[in-house]
């Protein structure tokens, strides 16, 4: 009887350490430091309320697209009050806002670089500029902010590189091609912030390299590396039953997510590399 208690106490607390190292495997990222929150609630937060003195990029309060644009990745709750958010919701919100910081390297955080000027080293934002350079003082308090983290504690994972030549041979050709009773990307794609498609000058049928340089770099700005289904590219021409965006003013040039000039452009964001050949 007594062998028999021992062993039954024995296996408990076998069961006991596997339990418990089963939860530190799931815990493999410590849980944010209280005081870490509570800066973020303080001198984060309220800047996404901000009014800014209009509804136009630039002009809008984060707050106006960042709560209700589904599927970007930077996605706010929407403010349990006029005040602002419960400290549940800040929770929430400190979770998504930390993915989009890099405290290995602040300044490369996307949380700065998206409302940064182009000029001053920004990478463009459909929302507009909001800090005409590093100076800024709202620049300034996020930067602070993301410095007083610890620094090895919200490093998202390295991005895949795109490929520019798989994208100059397959991808571009995308936008030559219209589908079926459909306008050309081009018509209102051509030029400024969105001309991922500007028209080949000259009469060519076909992009000269700084041109296709230029489309390149307007069209990584709208993609998430590595990420698909959360780039806008990938979002804005799909069908809403197909998961893209609510509202595209232009064309939906695919239904479903299974298209293979959807996937074909997938596998690009991806990283893929295909050089010329294309699928
Ligand atoms: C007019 C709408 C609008 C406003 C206002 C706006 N944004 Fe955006 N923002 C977008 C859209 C659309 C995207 C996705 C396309 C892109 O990355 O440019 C985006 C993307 C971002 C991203 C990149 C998210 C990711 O997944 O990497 C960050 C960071 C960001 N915005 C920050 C801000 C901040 C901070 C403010 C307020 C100062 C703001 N935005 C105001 C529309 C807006
Ligand atoms: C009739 C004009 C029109 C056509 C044609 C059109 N679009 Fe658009 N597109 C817009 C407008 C206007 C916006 C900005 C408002 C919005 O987001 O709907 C936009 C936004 C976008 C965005 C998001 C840009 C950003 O800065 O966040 C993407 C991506 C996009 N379109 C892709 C396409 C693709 C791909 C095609 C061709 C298959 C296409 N569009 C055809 C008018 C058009």
């Amino acid at each position: 009887m007594k062998a028999y208690a021992n062993v039954t106490r024995w296996c408990f607390a076998a069961i006991l350490v596997a339990v418990s190292m089963d939860a530190g495997f799931a815990q493999s990222t410590p849980a944010p430091r209280p005081a870490d929150i509570e800066s973020y609630r303080t001198t984060i937060e309220p800047l996404f309320m901000r009014g800014r003195g209009g509804t136009m990029p630039g002009f809008a309060s984060c707050v106006m697209c960042h709560t209700w644009q589904t599927k970007l990745r930077f996605q706010l709750e929407t403010p349990a009050t006029p005040a602002g958010w419960s400290a549940e919701q800040t929770r929430t919100n400190f979770e998504m806002i930390t993915k989009l910081v890099n405290t290995a390297s602040p300044e490369t955080s996307r949380l700065l670089v998206k409302p940064l000027a182009p000029a001053a080293g920004g990478l463009g934002h459909t929302g507009g500029t909001f800090w005409p350079n590093r100076n800024d003082a709202e620049y300034q308090t996020v930067l602070k902010w993301i410095r007083s983290l610890p620094a090895d504690r919200y490093v998202p994972a390295p991005e895949p590189a795109l490929d520019f030549t798989f994208f100059r041979s397959c991808i571009q050709k995308v936008f030559q091609n219209p589908k079926e009773g459909q306008i050309h990307c081009s018509n209102c794609h051509g030029a400024g912030q969105m001309g991922f498609a500007p028209v080949p000058a000259a009469g060519r049928k076909e992009w000269d390299d700084a041109e296709a340089r230029r489309a390149f770099a307007v069209m990584t700005r709208l993609v998430v590396p590595g990420n698909p289904v959360q780039s806008r590219f990938l979002l804005k021409p799909l069908h809403p039953d197909g998961g893209g965006s609510y509202a595209h003013n232009g064309v939906r040039r695919w239904q479903t997510q299974k298209d293979p000039e959807w996937q074909m452009i997938a596998s690009w964001v991806r990283g893929e590399k295909t050089g010329n050949s294309c699928s």
